[in-house]
């Protein structure tokens, strides 16, 4: 049984990872389980200067999942490649940097910079975090900036460029689209949806920066539904994310499109889901008799 998939020029030795900022720079896993089994490592966004993040509380969890208004807290390029990247190079032979930027420049010095270590394999571009006055989602939601951002990147790094999507426009077909267009070789659907979540007490909101970023499975139809739409609309890999939390929730995105998943609330309720996840779905494609994971990619659009 195959679990190997493709995503731009890098083969995964299976389809899952986790997604950015749910499981820190690995460190704190290492001792849970071999990092290796993974697809891929994905980290935490980093931008080009230290941030210190929005004000507490920052998370909050919700019955069907949670609520962050982390707003890309992290310790900026500098400290990341010269105090951390010696730690994490080793941990997967597959490293995604996940990156983001308050201006164009910004995400062009990032991309200049990471395109200088072998040990960093792809970038995943954030233009849709929903927790920062600058950039973040006002890019993923604004066309133009989109494509300048994603063409302006694609000009500096050769090597495979990722495009994580905002679920919080009308059409997401149309940004999935123009992130293709722009030279994105692969996509990751969804970054949170924004919300808020009001302390009846307190008859205040739960988050010190009051709105927030959902996600978990709350969001899981809606991801599903996008990833579903935008298999018919680009013909780029795509990484679903969005409440997975068992085989089962795994196996709906891989049906309506994608080719990959990544794993976001689900590693602060399970921190070994994971590898637990790569198990199931090994035995899965045994029991099935399907004889590897890419078969499964897109199959509910069958007959359409
Ligand atoms: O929900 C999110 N929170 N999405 C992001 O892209 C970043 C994160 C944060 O740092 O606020």
């Amino acid at each position: 049984m195959n679990l190997k998939v493709k995503i731009g020029e890098l083969t995964l030795k299976n389809p899952v990872m986790p997604a950015s900022g749910t499981f820190g720079f690995g460190l704190e896993f290492k001792d849970i389980f071999d990092l290796k089994n993974l697809g891929a490592l994905v980290v935490k966004t980093i931008t080009k200067n230290p941030r210190l993040g929005n004000r507490p509380p920052r998370v909050y969890e919700v019955s069907c999942g949670m609520i962050n208004s982390i707003g890309l807290a992290n310790p900026g390029w500098d400290y990341f490649c010269e105090k951390i990247l010696p730690q994490i190079k080793d941990l997967n032979d597959i490293l995604i940097l996940n990156i983001a930027g308050e201006s164009v420049e910004e995400f062009q010095y990032l991309a200049r910079e990471a395109q200088r270590f072998d040990e960093i394999k792809a970038l995943e571009l954030n233009v849709s975090c929903p927790n920062v006055s600058k950039g973040g989602i006002a890019f993923g939601t604004d066309l133009e900036a989109l494509k300048q951002i994603v063409s302006s990147v694609r000009k500096i790094y050769s090597k495979t460029l990722i495009v994580k999507l905002t679920p919080n426009v009308t059409d997401i077909t149309v940004y999935a689209k123009a992130a293709e267009n722009a030279g994105a070789d692969a996509l990751t659907l969804i970054n949170t949806f924004t919300g808020m979540v009001i302390d009846v007490k307190s008859k205040k909101p739960v988050l010190g920066n009051k709105h927030g970023g959902v996600s978990g499975p709350a969001i899981r139809p809606m991801a599903v539904k996008m990833v579903y739409d935008c298999f018919k609309a680009v013909s780029i890999p795509i990484i679903g994310v969005g409440g997975i939390d068992s085989k089962e929730a795994a196996l709906e995105f891989f049906l309506a499109g994608a080719t990959a998943i990544q794993v976001g609330s689900q590693n602060f309720v399970e921190p070994g889901f994971m590898p637990r996840l790569i198990r199931e779905l090994e035995e899965y494609l045994q029991e099935e008799n399907i004889e590897s994971i890419a078969k499964l990619t897109g199959l509910a659009h069958r007959g359409e």
